[in-house]
Formats: C-alpha cells, sequence, structure tokens
C-alpha cells in the first residue's frame, strides 16, 4: 500500500521570482517530509535529481506555488487513491505543432518506471519518434488543458519540445498512463507565474492571503524621526518610502536591512520600490494598485487621495536608492511578526531598528503590555540598539 513515505518532496528553483514572493513561499509550505525526502535543483539539474530520489514517488513544484494546505497530509492524501494507475500525474498542456509539455509548477511522477525506461530527459527538445497522442475534445480551460491523454500506435518527431513532452511520449510508449490533475486538485493550489505583473497579479488575488495585507504608500501621520546612530544594521516594518526616510542622515553607513511585515503586499511594494522607482511617486503607486495593490490599499481609491502623493515629498529617498543600488546593500524580504524576540536575540551588531506603530497597530494580534517586555530585551542585549516607534 502506498503511504506518504513513499514520496520525496522536488523543489525547483524560480530564478524570476521576487524575494518577498519567495520568502513567502517558503513561510507558506507546509510538510512533513524529512531531509532525506527533501531535494532542490535548478529546472536544468531535474534529470540528475530525480535519478538521486530513492523513493517511489516525486512530488516536483516549483518556487511560487501555494498549497491551501499541507502538501502531503492534505494534497497528497487525495492523490494517492490512483497513484498507482498513473506514472505521471500533472498539468498536461497541448502545444498544438509543438506536442504535449508537463509545466514545471508542479507534478508528480513514479520515479520507479522513469528509471525502468532508462530515465527519459525532461528536457530533450528533440525526438523523430515521438507517440502520437489520443486526447479528450474537452479541456479544464482554454483548448490546450485537455482531460485525458492517451497513446496512439503512430509516430511523429518534432525539434521544438516544451518541458516533459519527451517523457510523455516515452512513458506512454512503454504503457504507463498519464493524467492531468483533476478539478479538484486544481482548485487547492495557486501558482504564480514568471512574469512580475503575473506574480503580483496572483500572489494579491490568493484566496488565502491574510487579512492584514495591506499597504501604506503614504504615511497616515506625518513622520519626522530619523536615526542619528552610525549602525551597519538595519531591521524595519515593509513601510516603503517612510521606512527609507528614516535612515536618510544615517543610510551611507547601512550594509544589510531586512524587512519584516505581516503584510505580503508592503514587503512586495517595498521591495519594487527598491528595485524600480526612478521618478513620479504617483504614478508607480497607480501601477502597482493597477496590478492588484488597490485592494490592498490605504488610500481611499479616490483621485483626489491618489492627488496627496503629489505632494508627498519623496526627494529624499532618491540618494538613499542610489546607494543601496550602487553598493550592493544586501535586503531581506521577510513574511513575519518584527515584535518577535527572536528578532532581537539573533542580532549578531549594532542595530537600527524601525518598530512604527506596530503595538498600537489595529491589524495584528500583538498585545500592547508585550512592548515592555521587548524594551527590556533590547536594553539587555549585548548589542547597541537605537529603536524609532
Ligand atoms: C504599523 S503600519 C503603520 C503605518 C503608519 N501609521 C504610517 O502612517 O505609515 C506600518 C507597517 O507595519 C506592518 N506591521 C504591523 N504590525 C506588524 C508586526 N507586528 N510585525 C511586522 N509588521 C507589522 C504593517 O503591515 C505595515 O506595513
Amino acid at each position: 500500500m502506498t503511504t506518504l513515505k513513499d514520496f520525496s518532496l522536488i523543489i525547483v528553483k524560480n530564478e524570476s521570482l521576487l524575494d518577498s514572493i519567495k520568502d513567502y513561499f517558503y513561510e507558506n509550505l507546509l510538510h512533513n517530509f524529512e531531509d532525506d525526502r527533501l531535494l532542490d535543483c535548478k529546472i536544468e539539474n531535474i534529470d540528475d535529481t530525480l535519478k538521486q530520489v530513492k523513493t517511489k514517488y516525486a512530488v516536483v513544484i516549483q518556487e511560487g506555488i501555494f498549497f491551501f494546505d499541507h502538501i502531503d497530509a492534505n494534497f497528497l492524501k487525495t492523490v494517492m487513491s490512483d497513484i498507482n494507475d498513473y506514472s505521471v500525474i500533472g498539468h498536461i498542456l497541448d502545444r498544438k505543432e509543438r506536442y504535449y509539455q508537463i509545466h514545471q509548477q508542479q507534478f508528480i511522477l513514479n520515479v520507479d518506471n522513469w528509471k525502468k525506461i532508462n530515465c527519459p530527459n525532461f528536457n530533450h527538445t528533440q525526438s523523430d519518434e515521438l507517440v502520437v497522442i489520443k486526447r479528450s475534445t474537452g479541456n479544464f480551460h482554454d483548448d490546450y488543458t485537455p482531460l485525458w491523454i492517451e497513446q496512439t500506435k503512430d509516430i511523429t518527431k518534432q525539434n521544438k519540445l516544451k518541458f516533459g513532452g519527451y517523457v510523455i511520449s516515452e512513458m506512454l510508449r512503454h504503457n504507463f498512463k498519464i493524467r492531468p490533475f483533476n478539478e479538484n486538485e486544481r482548485h487547492v493550489k495557486k501558482f504564480v507565474y514568471y512574469d512580475i505583473e503575473e506574480q503580483i497579479k496572483h500572489i494579491l488575488t490568493y484566496e488565502q492571503l491574510n487579512s492584514c495585507s495591506y499597504y501604506y504608500p503614504i504615511a497616515t501621520a506625518q513622520q519626522t524621526k530619523k536615526f542619528t546612530e552610525q549602525h551597519k544594521n538595519y531591521i524595519s516594518v515593509a513601510n516603503g518610502i517612510e521606512s527609507l526616510k528614516r535612515i536618510s542622515k544615517t543610510y551611507k553607513d547601512i550594509e544589510t536591512i531586512t524587512f519584516y511585515d505581516i503584510s505580503i503586499t508592503a514587503l512586495i511594494f517595498t521591495e519594487l520600490l527598491i528595485k524600480n522607482f526612478s521618478a513620479d511617486y504617483k504614478k508607480f503607486v497607480q501601477q502597482f494598485d493597477a496590478i492588484g495593490g488597490q485592494q490592498w490599499t490605504m488610500l481611499d481609491g479616490s483621485d483626489q487621495d491618489y492627488e496627496k502623493l503629489n505632494n508627498y515629498d519623496v526627494s529624499e529617498v532618491l540618494p538613499i536608492l542610489e546607494h543601496i543600488r550602487n553598493n550592493n546593500v544586501r535586503i531581506n524580504y521577510c513574511i513575519g511578526d518584527i515584535t518577535r524576540p527572536s528578532i532581537i536575540e539573533n542580532v549578531k551588531e549594532d542595530t537600527l531598528i524601525n518598530l512604527s506603530n506596530v503595538f498600537n497597530y489595529n491589524f495584528n494580534l500583538v498585545r500592547k503590555t508585550e512592548y515592555i517586555d521587548w524594551c527590556n530585551r533590547v536594553a539587555n542585549s549585548s548589542h547597541k540598539f537605537e529603536v524609532l516607534r
């Protein structure tokens, strides 16, 4: 009988994923795979990685896929009901004149069967002996997502095969069956894809996004506080322009910045600001809102509110952005509560912390009384801290 112990998990890198979304992906991925059943690789190395797998099955996923629940305890448990009948289960795409493809976002492979037929190459692009495939007339969506596929006795050729095309053909040729993920399996996960706009659009409409996922394109209250100490390490909530304004006197000394925020929208906005912003802040915000930010903005959405952005002075952050970009300042974008004691305990050097008003913030579960404990940790640390609220 197949059990969860018969599976290994392989995580394929997604080189174009925003750092903030990558962090969110790893924090969201819930599983119970022990280290010896957990591998990662670049897509070019998928064959070699699969050859190292010691279990009968491998679940391959790519960074940027979000499961509503545990990938093993929930997702795999349901897939397991007919796992013995199939050697590949995945998103099987009919690429018409370019044959068929297994989408790399996720598939399940019977590794034993794949090894039995000499490990056909997933990245193979050319073959003169491909099985002609018979497919359902219906689709899950569009015209390239068949409900089922089967082999025929005919042969075709192709010199521009997409990922997995050759594996599909070889598996079918050896009488191993393949099926696409069914309707239920498709609806308990979401992939954000590759293009930046697509990633943002998908993640900001993710059904499981937590309800604190707001972002502040403009401060709700006039902030004038600035750090004055020259420390190399800066920790802050991801409050975009305001987080940067606070280091306007000290940024030249900063080598590492770590943003912790309970809002993925705030982290993404801050990442885009740091990587891409150059001029016209109102346009920058409107573009972000157009690709998904709007439902999470703390602006009221009226033209008048957007007009406020024209008078919001962001000139102060331009030299900071230039400095960050030209001096390889290391930036980490982390989903999570900035008030956790481990953040203070793990600091290894003198540090600036922009706490903002998190201890008085409506949308989180921090208890106000914890502020005293937090201050004691800062005071008792062996490193110096400058804290702004
Ligand atoms: C506290 S809000 C305040 C914004 C401020 N009132 C302003 O006018 O700019 C700033 C950021 O802190 C984040 N935040 C709130 N509580 C947090 C917590 N416990 N840990 C990490 N981030 C938090 C919010 O998601 C938001 O992005």
